[in-house]
């Protein structure tokens, strides 16, 4: 079977949601699910693909795919900054520390580009960049900048904060701020060097932070194409210079489709997701984990959820 074969014999078996009770109290993210038990947690990462805050639909093998990523990334930066990671005991799972988030999201950005792109055309400036007037689209800043939103509840929309604005409102204290932001800017750092050594551009991501036992810890995912933009390095100049788009390996190619083939922009109906289009999203998933890692994933078609339990009962979790 070909790589698009296999995708859409999976299909059938995406994981849409869970339900295991037996994992303790359960809390739905958009694309994970989370269980509490106590001062641990079980992250199941779901084939539920989100965009603009919304969840669409399924793709095959996107759970495997991302927690992995994450993984591989939470490994590669345990020198810079602690994680929450205990355990992978399924290629979806991850059994991780509970930490006492902070209610923001850590968003560094190396490129005028994303929304903040679309911000800047429209003259906005919700995080008191005072960017100069003049830039073009994809622009690289003369070092990263951090533009943190509010991390909102369920059903809402994230808020764009100033920094000032942050401590301002008592979300974190300037201290707080100033060791979060550092280590934000640190991993940045790290995933720059490492995607660059791998023919990438790191262009921007989003940390979710929080404290265990008061100390610092990188939460929920890291660097993955869900919470980060990829651009191909070797094409960055060219395109850059004929004003055309960078080549990308994120999610940005979904929000392009959905704005230009749907009008959707987290507004209105849900629009609907062909399966074609689902298979041709997993295979920029795939195309990512592949450059980032350097290594191949093996595309298993059959039953998640069965494998799933079999693996939480061996690690004697359910
Ligand atoms: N170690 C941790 N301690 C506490 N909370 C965590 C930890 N790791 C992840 N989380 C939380 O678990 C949830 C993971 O779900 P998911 O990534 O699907 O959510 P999301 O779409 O990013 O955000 P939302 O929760 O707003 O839907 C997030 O709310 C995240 O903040
Ligand atoms: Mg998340």
């Amino acid at each position: 079977m070909t790589t698009t074969e296999r995708l859409h014999a999976q299909l059938p078996h995406t994981l849409r949601s869970t339900d295991f009770p037996a994992l303790g109290e359960k809390y739905q993210g958009k694309v994970r699910d989370v269980y509490r038990h106590g001062d641990r947690l079980v992250l199941i990462t779901t084939d539920r693909l989100s965009a603009f805050d919304h969840v669409l639909t399924t793709l095959p093998f996107k759970g495997d795919l991302l927690n992995q990523l994450a993984h591989f990334w939470f490994q590669k930066t345990a020198h810079v900054a602690k994680n929450h990671v205990i355990d992978k005991p399924d290629p979806c799972v991850t059994v991780a520390k509970r930490a006492e988030p902070y209610a923001i999201e850590f968003v560094v950005r190396a490129y005028l580009t994303g929304s903040l792109w679309r911000d800047y055309e429209k003259g906005a400036d919700p995080y008191a960049l005072k960017l100069p007037p003049g830039l073009k689209k994809d622009s690289k800043f003369e070092k990263p900048i951090l533009t943190p939103s509010t991390k909102a509840p369920v059903g809402t929309h994230d808020e764009p904060l100033s920094v000032a604005d942050v401590v301002k409102r008592g979300t974190m204290t300037q201290k707080q701020w100033d060791e979060a932001s550092a280590v934000a800017l640190a991993l940045f750092a790290e995933g720059q060097k490492q995607a660059a050594a791998r023919g990438l551009i790191f262009v921007d991501t989003k940390y979710e932070l929080g404290n265990v036992k008061g100390e610092l810890h990188v939460i929920d995912e890291m660097h993955t194409p869900d919470s980060s933009r990829y651009w191909v390095a070797s094409e960055y100049a060219a395109r850059f210079a004929a004003g055309e788009p960078q080549k990308m390996l994120d999610k940005e190619n979904l929000r392009q489709w959905l704005i230009n083939e749907r009008g959707f922009s987290g507004h209105g109906a849900l629009p609907s997701i062909p399966d074609d289009v689902r298979v041709g999203l997993t295979e920029k998933y795939l195309a990512a984990y592949e450059q980032i890692t350097g290594t191949s994933f093996a595309l298993e078609v059959g039953d998640v959820r069965g494998r799933l339990e079999k693996n939480l009962r061996a690690a004697k979790l359910l």
